[in-house]
């Protein structure tokens, strides 16, 4: 049975998180390995003659969510439903909780949204806010605002005194074993599953991180309670900071990521001499493989793409063609981890010589420096060449 948490938050305004840990998911969105898991997190709002549910869970825990949410209200009690985002991992639980409600609830989402539920739901009782609208409830001044494309172009974050409802905007997988950010051990646990949420799912829209961190940045938000994870009461802007940094790609000054595929040695040969050659120069280096041995969860690599200072890649020859695994990687790093960083490859062909056009087709239009491609028949490595390319490697790193 999934962890339910319920916890008063805030006592004015009366503010309760609801949490639910899904730990029996394995991959979000149909896509990313998470065997760490993730919460979904909504809150209920008590007001002086108003009752504000914001956000829900995934569809699968309608029940538990509902008998979560009596535990602090009588569901017909629910004045008003905040949509910030229709994605299903949030808004799931909506159509059971309006049938508890008997929909007397005036449900608010932006009008992206409102389209959204009309479509998923066939909710059409949806009063559509726009950006900075400011709205009374009870005693209390709700003030939207729109944050498109984080994570879906239906975004919009709530702000009522200081504290900013955020959804997908400062989430994170992973199940931590506390609520918020008091613990300092618990959030630098948390923040690697953070960077791997924010890649997986926003990498695409990273762009608009910046542009929501700064339309964010006029407000004075003294707690940031997101959709999924920790909640951030002891300094919501390391958070919102980390969001930054991961669309920005500040990297580790020592740090370089390395995937191979290796299909009978040949490409892990190659990668060995240069993975002993860049550690002799003193870098951290964080590698990945697919062998007949191992394979490497794509969402840990993606994870790794932000915060390096450079990538390394080995790939195998494969029907005149880059290795499947290897194209897979690649094309989803320039989808979701696209950064101005330099790309070194070393390519291994039996018979003929034919992935570096392939290489440099997918990296074509991407942001990535492409500093050399080394190519090797059967595994041979010529080292000049190999030093000569970690030095060309170097230098973009001076
Ligand atoms: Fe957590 Fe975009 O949903």
């Amino acid at each position: 049975m999934a962890k339910v948490w319920i916890e008063r938050i805030f006592t004015d305004p009366e503010v309760y998180l609801l949490r639910i840990d899904d730990e029996k998911i394995k991959y979000f969105e149909a896509s990313w390995d998470i065997p760490e898991g993730i919460s979904y997190n909504a809150y209920l709002v008590k007001l002086n003659g108003a009752n504000v549910l914001i956000d829900g869970w995934k569809e699968s825990y309608s029940n538990d969510f509902l008998k979560a949410l009596s535990n602090l209200i009588d569901p017909k009690d629910i004045t008003h439903i905040i949509v910030n985002h229709t994605e299903p991992d949030h808004s799931g639980t909506l159509p059971g909780i309006l049938n508890a409600n008997k929909n007397r609830a005036k449900v608010i989402a932006s009008n992206f949204a409102k389209k959204l539920l009309e479509s998923f739901y066939n909710i059409t009782n949806v009063e559509a806010v726009s950006d900075n609208q400011q709205m009374q409830i009870g005693e209390k001044t709700f003030r939207f605002v729109m944050t498109p494309w984080l994570h879906w172009p239906d975004t919009m974050v709530t702000y009522l005194d200081g504290v900013l409802f955020g959804c997908d905007v400062g989430g994170g997988y992973s199940l931590p074993s506390a609520i918020d950010d008091s613990d300092e051990r618990t959030v630098e646990e948390y923040l690697p599953y953070v960077t791997k949420y924010i890649v997986t799912v926003i990498g695409h829209y990273k762009g608009y991180i910046l542009e929501g961190a700064k339309k964010l940045s006029s407000l004075d938000i003294k707690a940031l309670l997101p959709g999924h994870g920790l909640i951030w009461k002891k300094d919501p802007q390391r958070l919102l900071q980390h969001y930054v940094n991961v669309a920005n790609g500040v990297a580790q000054k020592r740090k370089i990521l390395v995937v191979y595929d290796s299909m009978y040695g040949f490409v892990e040969n190659v990668m060995n001499k240069v993975l002993d050659t860049l550690r002799e120069k003193g870098f951290n280096l964080v590698v990945y493989r697919f062998t007949d041995q191992h394979d490497s969860p794509v969402s840990e690599i993606l994870k790794d793409v932000p915060d390096s200072r450079a990538l390394v890649f080995g790939v195998s020859t494969y029907e005149a063609d880059i290795h499947p695994k290897m194209r897979y990687v690649l094309y989803e790093i320039m989808d979701k981890a696209n950064y101005e960083k330099p790309v070194l490859f070393f390519g291994v062909h039996g018979w003929a010589a034919s992935v570096e056009l392939t290489v440099k087709k997918i990296l074509k239009d991407s942001k990535f420096k492409f500093v050399s491609f080394v190519e090797t028949k059967g595994g041979k490595i010529d080292e000049e060449k190999m030093k000569q390319a970690i030095e060309a490697l170097l230098k973009e790193l001076e």
